[in-house]
């Protein structure tokens, strides 16, 4: 891979200054400096040192995000988008978010740059499960069962979930399907609406408690390889 990829990968330097420290000598590989941002190296096995730090080689990033309202789940130039909430390095590593959130809905939002396992996660293939905390207009027991059952929509029949309440207003839902305005249809469909909703968890993540609204973090080691394993 590229001198100046290595280093823009890190997320350290965009290419441009990963350009620029190159050509001034401020990066060695192997110990030796390199003056030329096109030369190649072995990114796994060659050790570079930029402004005397070692720079890891890191190819896939995964960025837990607590999403604020307000805000679209989408990678264009949209002001409104999750992407903004991320310093610029990130912003130019081709991250995306894995899967939707309407405007309004809050919570658990994974970014990543890793399209093959973003791609698993959100198949129907793999089940994953996604909890929601919600406020709804009252349910009854009978629409609670209705809608764990599964419901015919316009254009598909949710498949069976759980739908915990804790009063007639409040609960949590874990559906396995991602469809568009998915829960909000479903509780639709018995007679109420969605008030508040908030995603809590997904494929086995969950939202860091201490993220406040717009704040993330990258994932741990141990979320890495759940994820990673899910997607397999
Ligand atoms: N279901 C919805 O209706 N909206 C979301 O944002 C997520 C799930």
């Amino acid at each position: 891979m590229r001198l100046d990829k290595i280093l823009s990968d890190s997320g350290l330097y965009s290419r441009k200054e990963a350009g620029d420290a190159v050509r001034r000598g401020r990066v060695t590989v192997d110990g030796i400096v390199c003056r030329d941002p096109g030369a190649k190296f072995d990114e796994n096995s060659a050790c570079v040192v930029a402004d005397g730090k070692q720079i890891g080689y890191v190819k896939f990033r995964y960025i837990m995000l607590n999403k604020p309202s307000d805000t679209v789940s989408t990678t264009e130039d949209d002001p409104k988008s999750v992407m903004k909430l991320l310093p610029l390095e990130y912003q130019k590593m081709d991250m995306f978010p894995c899967g939707r959130l309407d405007i309004d809905t809050l919570g658990l939002l994974l970014i990543t740059n890793d399209g093959q396992t973003a791609h698993a996660l959100l198949s129907p293939k793999h089940h994953c499960e996604k909890t929601y905390r919600f406020e709804c207009l009252p349910i009854d027991e009978d629409a609670r069962v209705r809608l764990e059952s599964g419901l015919e929509l316009s254009d598909f029949v949710s498949k069976p979930c759980k739908v915990e309440l804790s009063d007639p207003t409040h609960g949590e839902i874990t559906v396995t399907e991602g469809k568009y305005h998915q829960v909000k249809r479903m509780f639709h469909a018995v007679g109420s609406e969605i008030t508040y909703l908030e995603r809590i968890r997904f494929a086995g993540l969950e939202l860091d408690a201490s993220l406040e609204r717009g704040q993330w973090r990258e994932l741990t080691e141990g979320e890495m390889k759940m994820i990673l394993e899910i997607a397999k």
